[in-house]
């Protein structure tokens, strides 16, 4: 409608930013039309669109919201720290203190590094491992950010950059013990997502042997094992997914729930890897600014002081086990996450024919009934969602089961 104001701006953008709304946010991501295009704010586990229309928020900004928007101690521990200055010339004791508690809570961390995006960490955690072994190919699993050397064909991505990156699949240790075998070109890296959580499939966790057989064949091939935890860190367990499976890699990429949306991140591990960063240039203006290191010591505080992430998986049982039972009485052809913190309905098309229009009748269906979830990506529950917020999806869900018939 060319005088709806969330229009009219779509326009202006249109003008000034490629696209309007670049990257993943862009309204071909969601269902255009039945969702809206901007957001004004966000309350505990609650968005807030231009027009003042509130939305159960099962996004969180993909994944980094893990307390709840405008959670009050930790934007005063940001205030306060921006209030005295916190882009200086040097690094202040912020920064210790959060190495510190990093070591302290996840196995594979004797040393940590800062940074501001997952990108950031998960490049930093390929050049060291390069740096470390002298060697020159990685092995990947999993989405790891846009830089250059983890995307295979983008246009602008050098072939010379990608040709030394092979990605192997999930649950699949056979074919990356084949990889690691190729003659020629000893791995510097293995890095995966220790969860499987790719874009539009489901998510999968670990058949049993799989990160331990991992682990072996990156021991046996002197590889650097990097675990890519910026969605699982402090969001499975305060010691991420390698405390849950108890497999410690070498080098552990930590973002999103770290600051509860303050940009920051950090690659940890052991300190004869991490030694590397002494021998290559790793450096940015804003890597030490202390505003979000205050965010990420007070989110983790609240993280662990109350017990945080059993709350959160308390209330996801309750949605899993409602969305589990409605989805059997209305017989709809869609998986259901394994994992209650990040729930997810997903309509595979290997299940159905005529799936993205089935998905995109539910999804716009949930958000006309007030539920912002991503059609395509798995969700998040964050500490402020309460029992009516999970009432509200359960409902919301039932009405859009409804529509498909
Ligand atoms: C597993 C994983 N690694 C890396 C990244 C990249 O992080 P960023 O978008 O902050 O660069 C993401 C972002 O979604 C991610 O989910």
């Amino acid at each position: 409608m060319a005088d709806d104001p969330s229009d009219r701006l779509f326009e202006r953008a249109r003008a000034v930013i490629p696209g309007g709304i670049p990257g993943i946010r862009a309204p071909g991501n969601f269902v255009p039309g039945a969702y809206p295009l901007w957001l004004a704010g966000g309350r505990r586990g609650h968005v807030t669109d231009l027009a003042g229309r509130d939305y159960v928020d099962l996004l969180l900004g993909y994944g980094p919201v893990v307390l709840g928007h405008g959670e009050p101690a930790v934007d005063t521990a940001a205030a306060r720290r921006a209030a005295e200055g916190f882009c200086l010339n040097l690094p202040g004791p912020l920064m210790v203190q959060l190495a510190e508690r990093l070591v302290s809570l996840v196995p594979s961390a004797e040393q940590a590094l800062f940074f501001k995006t997952g990108s950031d960490a998960t490049s930093a955690a390929v050049r060291l491992a390069r740096a470390h072994t002298g060697r020159r190919r990685v092995l990947r699993c999993g989405y790891h950010g846009w830089h250059d050397w983890c995307l295979a064909d983008d246009p602008g991505v050098p072939p010379a950059v990608s040709a030394d990156v092979t990605p192997f699949r999930y649950n699949d240790a056979d074919q990356l013990a084949a990889l690691l075998d190729e003659p020629g070109a000893p791995a510097a890296a293995i890095i995966l997502t220790p969860v499987g959580h790719d874009f539009d499939r489901q998510i999968e966790p670990p058949a049993p042997d799989f990160l331990p057989r991992v682990r072996a064949l990156a021991d046996a091939a002197g590889a650097v094992l990097v675990f890519d935890e910026i969605r699982t860190g402090f969001r499975l367990e305060l010691g991420g997914a390698q405390a849950r499976y108890g497999v410690t890699p070498d080098l552990t990429a930590l973002g999103k729930a770290m600051a509860n949306g303050y940009p920051i991140t950090a690659l940890v591990g052991c300190r004869t890897v991490m030694a590397a960063a002494q021998q290559t240039f790793i450096s940015s203006t804003y890597f030490p600014n202390a505003m979000e290191m205050a965010a990420a010591l007070a989110t983790l505080d609240l993280l662990a002081g109350e017990r945080v992430l059993e709350r959160i998986r308390r209330r996801g049982e309750r949605l899993a086990e409602g969305l589990a039972g409605l989805v059997r009485d209305a017989g709809l052809p869609v998986t259901l996450s394994p994992y209650p913190e990040m729930p997810f309905v997903h309509f595979d098309p290997a299940l159905a024919a005529d799936q993205p229009a089935r998905r995109d009748r539910f999804y716009a269906a949930l958000a006309a009934a007030g539920v912002f979830a991503h059609p395509r990506h798995h969700g998040f529950l964050c500490w402020r969602h309460d029992d009516a917020d999970v009432d509200r999806v359960l409902t919301a869900a039932a009405g859009a089961a409804a529509t498909l018939g």
